[in-house]
Formats: structure tokens, sequence, C-alpha cells
């Protein structure tokens, strides 16, 4: 979604900023912009719709060079995605803000300005901001006092990196709602709205929280709270995620996280098994206490997020027999929804700042004694300084290291390990799972980095599948039981990276309805572990192979189907069936990836997708 970039420096920072803003391409936008101060005390605009490239391209040719300056990749939410409309926005030529979020009561701020004689030329709910930050300039003559001032009226969700020509000193930053990191050097300091953007020039940073507002100097920083009070936030040394920026060998960072999942898988399950059973504590200090009450289980994601608490709900039921509900953050939140008691109300988030998640979440929290409280909230989230995170009760953090791809891969996977960590806790603790079972899926778990790899050795098989997909526009994914949304991550991962039409069903749907759709031109692609569903799911597949339907089968080496006319089959490393998911997704990320490389779509940054959806 947007990005931030702004830095004070003693040398030229117009490189530093274009590179802060390629480094946050990954998480999706529809145009970029920079604006800079230049030595002569004039501030300086490019901006471009399209991609960070086209706007290096117009730097090449305009060369502007400055100390100060703020940079912005938009992703539109109010205004169509054109260069009017990107950021940085300006108040008459010396004054210029960039935002990430929303602005709510923009339109009665609008209102005003307008009644105050501002002239708006954008459609965006950033320019109110910055016009109602001059009004309060002229009013109180200091950026920083003007900015505390206009953030009291301003409703809803921003993150702000603001500079000014009259006050070339500082760069100026707020957060409410949208993150942001101040990266700390020597004599020169940068701003973020995620650190990877500032990789390249500093390992220090400096986390702006909830509320704060931040004075930016080349050799100072200074922070008030929500309540106007100068406070310190603790700087942090960040060694992970140098290596995440950059492909290496691989032709996509797609690829490469795919490639990744046997070592994150390992990472994720580190100091978290003990001999024979899962160590509880793993998820906090209260976790035994919290686990051993809970009775209900609901969980709140979105996109590929929710179909990794789809499969925890068979897990929790069947091996830990808790009651499970899951449900899409964008729904939930709106919901009038009746809580069980002793509910542990679960969010699952790569990015932990996923809009609907987060307000999910602050829902669930806020809720009375009279309208059933949760006994607690978990986050299952990729990124420890998150929101969502910081928000939760109890946190399980997976450790897939940063994901560029927009398209979700190892952090589904790693979250799959952690919704199985929390189902054996929780059926320790609550003692509603058979202490030898646990022991037989711990042994498991520890072999999984292994069959993951062997999983992974079949990519050129699976390339060489993808080429039935090139020239079709429809197929259908199949799966019964926990291998279902294994069905519904595949057909996603198809339809985000290759623009193909794809839709999941459960086998034993498919004469009620989808049936209809089958002909020699709609692939079905299956995923048949060997366990009791098998012989149902070989009927299904002789209803597709009657109606003429190409079926491209991943089925357990010992499940007993055979290559044949119309039926192609990729022979997968036995495993156990509880962890079968995990496995079973690999070669369906695989089979997306090749076809969208096949049909030459942006695999990394597909259309219309953003990394992490931090509006509404
Ligand atoms: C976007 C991304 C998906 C992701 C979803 C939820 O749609 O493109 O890959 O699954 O958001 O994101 P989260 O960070 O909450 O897991």
């Amino acid at each position: 979604m947007c990005g931030i970039v702004g830095a004070v420096a003693e040398r030229n920072i117009t490189a530093i900023l274009l590179e802060g803003l390629k480094r946050l391409e990954y998480r999706g936008y529809d145009s970029a912009g920079v604006a800079v101060l230049d030595n002569s005390g004039e501030l300086h605009r490019l901006r471009r719709s399209g991609k960070v490239a086209e706007l290096e391209q117009a730097q090449q040719q305009e060369q502007l060079t400055g100390r100060l300056g703020i940079a912005h990749t938009r992703w539109a939410t109010h205004g169509a995605p054109c260069e009017r409309n990107a950021h940085p926005h300006f108040s008459g030529d010396d004054l210029a803000v960039v935002h990430n979020g929303i602005i709510e009561n923009h339109e009665a701020l609008r209102k005003q300005l307008k009644a105050l004689g501002y002239v708006f030329v954008s459609d965006t709910d950033t320019e109110v901001i910055v016009h109602l930050l001059r009004h309060k300039l002229d009013e109180f003559g200091d950026l920083t006092v003007a900015l505390k001032a206009a953030a009291k009226e301003l409703h809803g969700a921003y993150g702000l990196a603001v500079v000014s020509a009259k006050q070339p000193d500082r760069l100026l930053a707020a957060r409410s709602g949208s993150p942001l990191v101040i990266g700390l050097g020597m004599g020169e300091n940068f701003l973020a709205s995620d650190q990877l953007a500032l990789r390249q020039v500093t390992d220090r940073f400096m986390y702006l929280e909830e509320g704060d507002i931040a004075e930016i100097r080349r050799d100072s920083v200074q922070i008030w709270d929500a309540n106007g009070q100068p406070v310190a936030r603790e700087s942090v040394q960040y060694h992970e995620g140098a290596e995440a920026a950059d492909k290496g060998e691989y032709r996509h960072f797609m690829l490469k996280e795919i490639h990744e999942q046997p070592k994150v898988v390992q990472r994720t399950l580190e100091g978290r098994l003990g001999d024979h059973q899962v160590l509880v504590q793993a998820f906090g200090p209260e976790a035994a206490e919290l686990f051993a009450k809970v009775r209900n289980v609901q969980i709140v994601a979105c996109g590929t997020s929710y179909h990794a608490g789809m499969v925890a709900r068979y897990w929790l039921e069947e091996l830990a027999g808790i009651p499970c509900q899951v449900e899409v953050a964008s729904e939930f939140r709106y919901r009038k929804v009746v809580v069980q008691p002793d509910t542990l109300f679960v969010t699952i988030s790569q990015s932990g700042e996923t809009a609907d998640s987060l307000a999910a979440l602050r829902n669930a929290k806020a809720r009375t004694d009279k309208e059933g409280r949760y006994l607690a909230s978990l986050a299952i989230c990729n990124v420890g300084i998150s929101s969502l995170v910081r928000e939760s009760d109890l946190t399980l953090l997976t450790q897939a290291g940063p994901e560029i791809g927009v398209a979700s891969t190892k952090a589904f996977t790693t979250q799959l390990v952690g919704l199985l960590l929390l189902t054996l806790a929780l059926g320790q603790v609550r003692g509603t799972l058979a202490p030898a079972l646990e022991a037989e899926l711990i042994d498991e778990l520890r072999r999984l980095p292994t069959r993951l790899g062997e999983a992974l050795a079949m990519d050129t098989t699976v390339e060489k599948i993808s080429e039935h997909f090139a020239e079709k526009h429809h197929t259908l994914f199949l799966g019964r039981g926990a291998q279902y949304p294994v069905a519904m991550e595949g057909a996603l991962k198809l339809k985000e990276i290759s623009y193909i039409h794809a839709e999941a069903y459960p086998a034993g749907e498919l004469k009620h309805g989808p049936l209809a759709l089958v002909d020699a031109d709609m692939p079905v692609v299956t995923v048949a572990p060997n366990n009791e569903l098998l012989e149902k799911l070989k009927s299904n597949l002789q209803e597709v192979r009657a109606r003429g339907g190409e079926l491209i089968v991943f089925a357990d080496r010992e499940a007993g189907i055979e290559n044949g006319e119309g039926t192609f089959i990729v022979s997968m490393p036995h495993i156990h069936d509880v962890l079968a998911p995990i496995l079973y997704t690999l070669p369906l990320q695989l089979l997306s990836y090749y076809v969208a490389v096949l049909r030459g779509t942006d695999v990394d940054q597909p259309r219309n997708l953003a990394k992490s959806v931090t509006v509404e």
C-alpha cells in the first residue's frame, strides 16, 4: 500500500529517497512522487503515475538535488490514480505533505478550508491536511506547533511526513494508525513507513507510537506523545531482513520465497518444541493458565491468512476438541456476534497492519461484559513491531522473514505451523489431545522441513504441468477436508498472479453446480493426500473425466491414482495426514508461479493488488 520516505542530511538525498521508494514497491502502489528543497531554498516536486522507474527517468532529466525531502508511493483511495492526485501535495509553493491512510472527516475540512479561500487541485483526502497545516502555520508561525494543532482536527488514520521551505532545518512526522519509523544516521536522519526502505542508509531505528509527533533534524530527534508530552522512544538495531530486499539467484521474489519455506518453517519451530510436547510458554508466560480456560476459538483474518485459519479449524476441532469459528475480518468487524463463553480471539496476519483485522481485534477488545467478552486475544503474525502484535494479549510470531512478493507464500505455511502449534498447545493444556498423538505430531513437525524440501524438488515437473494452463481462462480447484482450504489458497494464488479465473470447491459439492462448467477448456486441479477421504475423492475425479475435463492431481505416491488420458498425476512425498495441508500448498504455489511466468504477468506486483491493505 502507500509508502513514505523522508530525509534530512548534509548530502544530496534525492537518490536515497528514490531508492527507499523502490524498496517499498512490493507493498503495491499506482503512482509515485518526491519533493526536495534545493540549495537556494525552493521546494521542487516531481510526480508520475505508474512505477517508480518512471519517476526515476523524470529525475534524470530534472536533476532535483537537495538536503531535505519527502517521497511517496500512492495506492489510490480518494481520487483516480493519476499525477494530479499523486503525493506530495502542496499548499502554496513552500509546504509539502505525504500521507498514508485515510482522513475520515476530509469532506467537512475541505468545506471549511474552501470557505477560508483555499483552492483544491486534487481529489485526495490528503490535500486537506496540507491546507489545514498551512492555515495553522499562518496562525502559529512554527511548523511543529502548527502540525500539533492540525493533528487535533484530523480524524481517521494517518502517517504523515511534512517539509517546509520556511523551516528548512526539519522534517516532521505524525503517526496515528499508520506506522512510521525514524532511521538514525550520523549527522543525518531519515523517516519511512517501513524500515526496509532505509536499510541502505542505516540499521538503527526508532519506532513512532500511536499519536506521536516527531521533529527530525540532521542531528536530533524530538518526539511528543499523544498527550503532547515530550517522550523518548527507544532506538533499536535491526539485523533481520538485510537479505530480503535482494532476489539473489531467483528471477522473482515469489520464487525465492517459495524456496525459503523449509528454512523459515524450521525457524518458526525453533525453541517451541520440547521432546514430546509443544512448549506452551512459546505463546507467552500467561498462556498455560489462559489456554486451560479456552472452550471456543474465534479466528479472524483476511486473504491468504484467512485460508490458514480455515485449515486450523479442522485441526482445532479434530485434535483439540475445541469448537472453532473462522471469518473474514471485513465481515466480522461489522456483524453483531454472539460470543460463546471462554472464547479465545485469534487474528492471523502476515503484516499485522491489515485495517480490517486490526479493527476486528479492536472491536473484540472493546466489548463489554454485557455483550460477552472474549477470554483473551492472540495474534499469529510475521511482524513483531506491528499494531496487531502490540494490541494483542498473546503473540506467536511466525519467522518467515520479510515477504516481498505480494502473493503470500512463506507467510502462509509458517502461519499453518503456528496454528498447528496452537492446536497442540490447547489440546495438551486442556487434556483433550492424547500425549502419544502429540508426541507423534512433534516428530512429524521436526521432519517437516525435509518433506517440504522434497516437495520443492518437484519444481521442474510442476513447471511442465503449468503449460496446460497458459491458454486457459477458467480453472477449478478441488479438495476435501482440510485440503479444501488448501484448494482455496491454490485458486487464490492462481488468480492473483496469472489473472486466470480460479474457483475452489469442496470436491463433494462438485455435482451441486460446478460440474456444469466442466469441459475440455476447464482444467481441474485436485489435492489428494492418502487419507480416509481418498476413495470419495476418486469418484469425484471420475465425474470430471466423464465430462471431458482435464485433471491435474497432486497425489500421495501411495494413493493409487494413475496417469491416464486427460489425467496428470504429480506424486507427492508421503506425509502424516495432519501435516498434509502444509506440504500440498507448495506445488500449488509453484503451479501458479509458473503459469504467471508463462503468461508474462508482473509476478511480484500483480495489478490492482497491495501487499498490505492498511485501509478499509
Ligand atoms: C493482501 C495481500 C494478501 C494477504 C492479505 C492479508 O490482500 O495481498 O497476500 O493475504 O492482504 O494480509 P495480512 O498481512 O493481514 O496477512
